[in-house]
């Protein structure tokens, strides 16, 4: 996701100790996305990092840094430190139960490939985040039989020029055989990971997030931030992808970000056998004159949009209630509602952007940002109930 001009980076851990003991007892139950709906949340800026999701951290270590790659720049040999304490303790198991409480019954949580390789030159730092991310996972799906979606939300060299997909102004990743090669170590790697959890079943694999070439930061949201030839590239590394996956575990669902191209324009490259889902994100604070009063609206024609041709099953990875203008606190129950019963109806439901989120950022209207990007805080105040979340909306 993009707010404004300042994004998401991230961290993860580095495979080699992924020694856990299966539980072979147990019978495994692969999902279908076919038929599989959940709605759930994004655990943004945790092994990710974004200057806009916790303004309090970044101000205290980014030195002044956009990204990530800045921040751990910045904080040179302190980077490691500060980045393994935010790991310990940004989420714990604690968030995942009160997540589970709140009816939620998916995580997608964003890494960087640095969680998964060393990448020679690269800033993003590699530490202990698979072990963080083998913790809470096994806590989740154990303790709650949740889903696990793991997002890889960074590629070596950058894949869209946002402080996310690598470093700011990074494009790096496209049309390089290198990078491509280190991209596939990472997926190599999170196989692995899920592989030794004990429960591959409950892990669906995300290669990338919001691929971009366009490097007029201004169409990023929209189908043209992708150019043909940038989505061949794209095409070329989802298919290596397949094959990667198919060689360890077809049963192994692949959750495919396409950038903000249509479902359509990608789903006739793929066959109907593949074990794949797509991942639309629909946002609304920017690009369309939307305001807290009419989202209903923006929601619902996105949402019955979301499914494209129904030849595979869509999922809607990120949103948000932010509008454009005129943010009202007394509509944000009715909204985060009418997104979770719309995109559950009409998708196969929903993982919110994101779980917890302090950003002060100025909005149109009333409040900053934390007030309409923070999940937690929606529990708190018992907005949550998509079980009477009204579609009626949507006719
Ligand atoms: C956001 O919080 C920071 C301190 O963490 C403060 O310096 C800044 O003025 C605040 N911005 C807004 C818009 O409230
Ligand atoms: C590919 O990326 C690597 C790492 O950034 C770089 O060293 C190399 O020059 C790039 N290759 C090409 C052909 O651009
Ligand atoms: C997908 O397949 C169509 C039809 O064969 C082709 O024209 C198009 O270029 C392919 N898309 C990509 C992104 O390669
Ligand atoms: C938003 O509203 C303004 C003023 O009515 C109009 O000029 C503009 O075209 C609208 N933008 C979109 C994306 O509909
Ligand atoms: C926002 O609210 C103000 C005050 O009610 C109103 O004048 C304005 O037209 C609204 N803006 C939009 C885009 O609806």
């Amino acid at each position: 996701m993009l707010l404004g001009s300042a994004f998401l980076v991230a961290l993860l851990g580095i495979p080699s100790t992924f020694a856990i003991p299966t539980r072979g007892a147990e019978k495994s139950k692969y999902i279908d996305w076919k038929t599989f709906k959940a709605n759930g949340v994004n655990l943004g800026g945790w092994l990710v990092q974004e200057s806009t999701i916790d303004t309090t951290w970044w101000n205290t270590y980014s030195g002044g840094a956009d990204d990530e790659w800045g921040l751990c720049k910045n904080l040179g040999s302190r980077c490691g430190s500060v980045l393994e304490k935010r790991y310990a303790s940004w989420i714990t198991t604690a968030d995942i139960d009160k997540i589970a409480e709140s009816g939620a019954t998916l995580l997608r949580i964003p890494t960087t490939y640095a969680a998964w390789i060393h990448y020679p030159g690269s800033q993003l730092y590699s530490g202990k985040q698979t072990t963080y991310l083998r913790d809470i996972t096994k806590h989740a799906i154990e303790k709650h039989g949740m889903h696990i979606i793991i997002d890889v939300h960074s590629l070596p060299g950058g894949y869209n020029g946002l402080t996310i997909g690598e470093a700011s102004g990074h494009w790096g990743w496209f049309y390089n055989q290198t990078n491509l090669d280190y991209s596939l170590e990472v997926i190599d790697n999170i196989l692995s990971f899920i592989q030794a959890s004990g429960h591959p079943e409950s892990f669906t694999l995300e290669p990338m997030n919001e691929p971009a070439d366009n490097r007029d930061l201004s169409v990023f949201g929209t189908p043209v931030a992708l150019s043909d030839e940038g989505a061949a590239w794209v095409l070329k590394y989802i298919k290596a992808v397949q094959s990667r996956v198919a060689s360890v575990n077809r049963k192994i669902p692949i959750m495919f970000q396409g950038s903000f191209k249509s479902v359509n324009y990608w789903s006739v490259n793929f066959s109907q056998s593949d074990n794949l889902v797509f991942d639309k994100h629909n946002y609304y604070f920017e690009g369309r004159n939307t305001t807290s009063e009419n989202l209903p609206s923006y929601i619902c024609t996105d949402a019955k949009a979301t499914p494209g041709d129904g030849k595979f099953p869509v999922f809607v990875g990120e949103w948000s209630i932010q509008a454009l203008y005129n943010n009202s606190f007394v509509l944000r129950e009715r909204n985060i509602n009418v997104g979770l019963a719309a995109f559950h109806k009409y998708a196969h439901g929903s993982s919110y952007w994101t779980w917890k989120f302090s950003g002060n950022a100025t909005v149109g209207g009333e409040g900053t940002q934390t007030d309409y990007w923070n999940y937690e805080e929606y529990v708190n105040r018992g907005f949550v109930h998509p079980k009477n979340g009204d579609v009626t909306f949507c006719r």
